[in-house]
């Protein structure tokens, strides 16, 4: 079997998590794709620091044009997160023809759409999942799934540490710092947990499934956010007693080519599905004119689940390699000219 290089940007909690899931289910990628795929190199910040997983240390480095010029490495998996220099190493891999799979959600919703042309330009994929609700496959559902229907709203949980605070504070009586501190320790909040608690991390998220389902260049500066800092135990607890759960929704609807995208808490009837989406998990509503209404469910965070989403890329990446069809399903977002910030 052909073997398949991979250049890995990270190593922290997602990369970690993509290593295991090579090496656990090498068989199984074999069995779907003919090739073995190879950890060629990774990129970490500190090569000396001590790792989850062991891994041959000649493998680790800390310069990464040691990854990015390798030419022997077909694909690169970003998983070291960030807007600089992540940018312009995936620019740089993408110009070399080599094929990118990514989790950054900060990344593509602010410059999605110049990667994707640089992709499509260079006959490369550039894929990215696991950017939205960790192990939901709703970037494939939206693109692929509805591709014959006209989608009028989306709406849901898609911030898995936001719901583990709101879910421990209502479930458990929880405060929100303790909590915060836990959803760090388990992986699922940022680096930097501001963008999850401020609705940022949501408002890039909402930004990308928007483009994919309205068809429209809608920038994360386009979304009216509203993160949960402000929310209350008191609050909680007040709206248990009217029957309602506070759950931090994204919200995306079009009405007449006005499309309309927001992040917001929002007291939610306690019968309805979206209220008992606990933990981690995310949920997402997507309303099709033909379809009706869908749900998607699962956890939205986490090592493994989201390593799943970017592995699967890699698998999709593979075939298509093995088809030689790379680029070809690649569609730069646009912006229509009724879409500005300035009509929201
Ligand atoms: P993380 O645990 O902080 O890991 C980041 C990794 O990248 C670390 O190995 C770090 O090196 C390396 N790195 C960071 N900046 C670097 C730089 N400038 N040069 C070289 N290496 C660098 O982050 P994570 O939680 O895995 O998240 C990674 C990406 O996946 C982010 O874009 C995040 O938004 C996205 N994501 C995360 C989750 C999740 O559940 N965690 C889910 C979906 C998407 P060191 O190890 O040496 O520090
Ligand atoms: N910090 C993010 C979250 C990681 O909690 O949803 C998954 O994108």
């Amino acid at each position: 079997e052909k073997e398949i290089k991979v250049g890995l940007l990270g190593l922290g909690t997602v990369g970690t998590g993509v290593a295991k899931l090579i090496e656990g289910h090498q068989e199984d990628l074999i069995k779907q794709t003919g090739n073995r795929i190879t950890i060629q190199k990774i990129l970490v910040q500190d090569k000396d620091k001590k790792r989850e997983i062991s891994i041959d240390k000649q493998l680790v480095t800390d310069d990464p044009w040691e990854v990015l010029k390798d030419s022997e490495i077909d694909v690169i998996i970003e998983v070291m997160g960030n807007i600089h220099p992540t940018y312009e190493y995936l620019m740089f891999a993408l110009e070399k023809g080599k094929h990118v799979v990514t989790a950054n959600k900060d990344l593509m919703a602010l410059h999605g759409a110049e990667l994707l042309a640089m992709a499509s330009e260079h006959h490369c994929d550039l894929y990215y999942e696991a950017s939205v609700a960790g192990g939901i496959p709703i970037i494939r559902a939206l693109v692929e799934g509805f591709a014959s229907d006209r989608i009028t709203k989306v709406v849901g949980i898609v911030n898995g540490t936001t719901n583990y605070i709101l879910s421990k504070m209502s479930e458990e009586g929880l405060p929100f710092d303790e909590v915060l501190v836990k959803a760090q320790e388990l992986g699922y909040a940022e680096a930097d947990p501001t963008s999850d608690v401020e609705g940022y991390d949501a408002a890039r998220k909402m930004a990308i499934l928007s483009n994919l389902a309205f068809h429209m260049d809608v920038n994360v500066h386009d979304v009216e956010v509203k993160g949960i800092t402000k929310v209350t135990e008191e609050d909680i607890r007040f709206g248990k007693q009217l029957g309602y759960e506070i759950k931090l929704l994204g919200i995306a609807k079009q009405n007449d080519n006005l499309l309309e995208v927001s992040i917001q808490p929002t007291m939610v009837n306690k019968h309805h599905p979206l209220a008992k989406v606990s933990g981690v998990y995310n949920a997402i509503y997507v309303y099709g004119e033909a379809v009706g209404e869908t749900m998607f469910y699962g956890p939205g965070a986490g090592q493994l689940p989201t390593a799943t989403a970017v592995v699967s890329d890699l698998v999709t990446v593979i075939k298509q390699m093995n088809l030689g069809v790379n680029g070809r399903g690649v569609v730069a977002p646009y912006r229509p000219k009724q879409l500005k910030s300035d009509d929201l």
